[in-house]
C-alpha cells in the first residue's frame, strides 16, 4: 500500500487511461498528420535510436526500471509497472507506449507540480475532457473542451517535462528553466506557430495550431529567425556576431554540439575558414561523464538566453569577398555518438544547418 502511495505521488497520473492518438485522426486530420512528423509522437526507445542508446548504457536499464516513462511514455496504460524496477521494460507491441507524449496526455495536464529532481504533470481525472485555448470553439462530440486552464493559456503546459532534470548528485542534467527564469515565456509562441488549415472537419476554420513541435530534430527552419547572424567588416579584421532571441540556451540536451563555420571566398576560391563549437559538456574531475555519473559543468560555451556573442576575425577583407556563415548543430557529440554505437545513424551524426548567410564585401 505504502509503495503504491508513493509512486502514485511520483507519478501523479492517479492510473489515468488515456484516449489513443488514432481516435483523434478522423476529426483533426490536419493536427494528427502533423503530430506524425514530431518529436513527441516518436519520444519513445521503438522510434527514437538516440533516446533508445543512452537507455541501454543507463545502469536502470539492467533492471528494466524504465523511469524514463513518466516523460517519455506517460500515457503507457503499465506507467507504474514499467518504471518499476522489476524486469518490466518497454513493450513495442503495447501501442499506449508507442503513443509517447500522447494528445490526450497533453490536452488532459491539470497543474504541474514544482520538484527538485523534475517536476511533476497533475492529470485531470475526467477522461476526455480537454484543456484548449479556443474560446471561440464549437463543441465535439468526442470530448468536452475547456478553455479556463491557466497553464494552456499562457502557454506553459510543456514545464511538467522540460523544466530541468536532476541527476542523483543534484547537477542540473538538461535544463530549459532551472531558475524559472523563463516562467511564463509562452513555449508555444515559437514552437506551437499558427499555420494554415482547419482544427477539425466539423466546422472549417482558416488556421490552426501546428503540431510538428518545430525543434532540433524536425521542422528546424520554421525557428530560424529566432537567432539572427550579423556582419561587421572593420580595417584589418572583421566580426560575425550571434544574436539570440531565445528565452533559452541555443541546444539544451547535454548530447548536444553546436557549430558557428565562417568561410571568405575570394574569386571562387577559399581563402579563409575557421570553426567555432558551442558546447554544454557535463561530467566530473573535468572529464566527460554519462548524465548519471556526472558532477559539475566542465565546460559551457553554449549560446546562452538572449545572448549576443561576437567573434573577431583577424583577416584582411577586399572588396567583392564573399563572407559565409553557418550555424548548425549534430544531435550527439560525435565522441558520444561513437561511445553510443550511434556513428552509423545519420539523425545522430549528421549536420543540421539552422541558419545560413552570406555577405558581400563593399
Ligand atoms: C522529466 C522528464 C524526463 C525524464 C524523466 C527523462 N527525460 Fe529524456 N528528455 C526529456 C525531454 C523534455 C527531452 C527533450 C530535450 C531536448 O530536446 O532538449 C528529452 C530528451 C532525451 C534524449 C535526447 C533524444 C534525442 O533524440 O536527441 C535522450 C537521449 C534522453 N532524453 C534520455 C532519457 C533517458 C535514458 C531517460 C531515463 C533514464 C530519460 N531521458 C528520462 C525529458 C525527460
Ligand atoms: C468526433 C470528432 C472529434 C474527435 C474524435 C476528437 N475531437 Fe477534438 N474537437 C472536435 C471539435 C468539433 C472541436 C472544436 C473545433 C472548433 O471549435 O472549430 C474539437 C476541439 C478540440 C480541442 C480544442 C480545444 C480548444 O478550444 O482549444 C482539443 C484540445 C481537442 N479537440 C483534442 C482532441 C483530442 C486529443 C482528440 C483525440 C483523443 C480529439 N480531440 C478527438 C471534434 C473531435
Ligand atoms: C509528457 C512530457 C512532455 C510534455 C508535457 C511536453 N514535452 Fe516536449 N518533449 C518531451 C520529450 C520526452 C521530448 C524528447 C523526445 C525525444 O527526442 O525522444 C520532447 C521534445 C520536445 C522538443 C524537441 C523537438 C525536436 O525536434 O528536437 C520540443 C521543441 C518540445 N518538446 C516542445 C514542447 C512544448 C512546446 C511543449 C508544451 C506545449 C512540450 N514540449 C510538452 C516531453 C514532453
Ligand atoms: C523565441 C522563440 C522560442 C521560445 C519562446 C522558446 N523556444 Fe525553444 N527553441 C527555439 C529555437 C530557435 C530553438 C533551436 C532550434 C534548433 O535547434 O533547431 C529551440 C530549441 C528548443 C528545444 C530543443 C533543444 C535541444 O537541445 O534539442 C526544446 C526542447 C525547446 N526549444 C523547448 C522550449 C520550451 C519548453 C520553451 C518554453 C519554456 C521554449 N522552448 C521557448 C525558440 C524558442
Ligand atoms: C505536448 C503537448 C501537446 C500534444 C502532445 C498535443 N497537443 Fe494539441 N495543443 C497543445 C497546446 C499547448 C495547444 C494550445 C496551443 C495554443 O494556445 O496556441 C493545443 C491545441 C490543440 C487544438 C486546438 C485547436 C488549434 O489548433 O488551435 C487541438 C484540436 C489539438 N491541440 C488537438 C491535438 C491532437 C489531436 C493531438 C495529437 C495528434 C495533440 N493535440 C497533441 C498541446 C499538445
Amino acid at each position: 500500500m505504502r509503495k503504491g502511495v508513493i509512486s502514485l505521488i511520483l507519478v501523479g497520473t492517479l492510473y489515468a487511461s488515456f484516449a489513443p492518438n488514432s481516435d483523434c485522426k478522423s476529426c483533426h486530420p490536419t493536427i494528427w498528420e502533423e503530430f506524425q512528423t514530431s518529436q513527441h509522437a516518436n519520444a519513445n526507445i521503438f522510434k527514437d535510436p538516440i533516446h533508445a542508446a543512452v537507455w541501454k548504457k543507463h545502469p536502470k536499464s539492467k533492471k528494466n526500471a524504465y523511469t524514463c516513462a513518466k516523460c517519455h511514455t506517460p500515457a503507457a496504460n503499465n506507467l507504474e509497472e514499467l518504471m518499476a524496477p522489476n524486469g518490466v521494460g518497454p513493450d513495442p507491441k503495447n501501442p499506449t507506449q508507442n503513443d509517447s507524449v500522447a494528445c490526450a496526455y497533453c490536452h488532459r495536464i491539470k497543474a504541474i507540480r514544482e520538484g527538485l529532481v523534475t517536476n511533476t504533470n497533475i492529470i485531470s481525472p475526467t477522461p476526455k475532457h480537454y484543456f484548449g485555448t479556443r474560446k471561440d470553439h464549437i463543441k465535439s462530440p468526442y470530448h468536452e473542451i475547456d478553455t479556463s486552464n491557466p497553464n494552456f493559456l499562457k502557454g506553459n503546459v510543456c514545464m511538467g517535462c522540460h523544466s530541468h532534470k536532476r541527476n542523483r548528485f543534484g547537477l542540473n542534467v538538461c535544463s530549459t528553466n532551472e531558475n524559472r527564469e523563463i516562467e511564463n515565456s509562452n513555449c508555444t509562441r515559437c514552437h506551437m506557430p499558427k499555420v494554415k488549415g482547419s482544427v477539425s472537419t466539423l466546422r472549417e476554420t482558416k488556421t490552426h495550431t501546428f503540431h510538428g513541435f518545430p525543434g532540433a530534430h524536425v521542422h528546424n527552419k520554421m525557428l530560424r529567425k529566432y537567432v539572427d547572424i550579423e556582419f561587421l567588416p572593420y580595417l584589418k579584421s572583421f566580426e560575425i556576431a550571434l544574436n539570440s532571441k531565445l528565452p533559452h540556451d541555443l541546444l539544451l540536451h547535454p548530447a548536444r554540439v553546436a557549430f558557428l563555420k565562417v568561410k571568405v571566398i575570394r574569386d571562387g576560391k577559399e581563402v579563409f575558414k575557421k570553426q567555432e563549437t558551442l558546447v554544454r559538456v557535463i561530467g566530473a574531475d573535468g572529464k566527460p561523464t554519462p548524465p548519471w555519473l556526472a558532477k559539475e559543468v566542465v565546460k559551457d560555451t553554449m549560446l546562452k538566453a538572449n545572448e549576443k556573442r561576437v567573434f573577431e576575425y583577424r583577416f584582411q577583407l577586399q572588396p567583392k569577398d564573399k563572407v559565409v556563415a553557418i550555424l548548425g548543430y549534430k544531435l550527439v557529440k560525435p565522441p558520444l555518438a561513437k561511445k553510443l554505437g550511434l556513428n552509423e545513424e545519420p539523425i545522430a551524426t549528421s549536420p543540421f544547418i539552422l541558419k545560413k548567410r552570406v555577405f558581400e564585401v563593399e
